[in-house]
């Protein structure tokens, strides 16, 4: 089955998580932000990065490898809701 935004990869974001962020204009537990198409799918992009380089969340709790792929493995499989 594929990875879905709902019920694999919403979950990994702590409330604080989506808190701080939705006060940079970056809603972690939206479907319809993380999922926009423009520029490539920046906004799911952006996010897997600073993860994978462990810039967020600061000071970790840094995701682990398997959380790491559940999210490449969604965009892989074509954002499902
Ligand atoms: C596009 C990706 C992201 C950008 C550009 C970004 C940017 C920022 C900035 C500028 C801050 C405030 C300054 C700082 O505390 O360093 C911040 C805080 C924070 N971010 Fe992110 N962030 C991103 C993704 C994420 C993700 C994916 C998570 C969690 C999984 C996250 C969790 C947090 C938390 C918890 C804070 C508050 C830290 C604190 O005040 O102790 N961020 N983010």
């Amino acid at each position: 089955m594929a990875v879905s935004f709902a019920n694999d990869i919403r979950p990994l974001f702590r409330e604080i998580d989506v808190e701080h962020m939705q006060a940079y204009g970056m809603p972690l537990d939206s479907y319809s932000w993380m999922s926009d198409p423009y520029n490539n799918y920046r906004n799911a992009q952006d996010v897997l990065n600073s993860l994978i380089t462990q810039s967020m969340p600061p000071g970790g709790p840094f995701w682990t490898q398997d959380m790491l792929d559940r999210f490449s493995q969604w965009m892989k499989d074509g954002y499902q809701p």
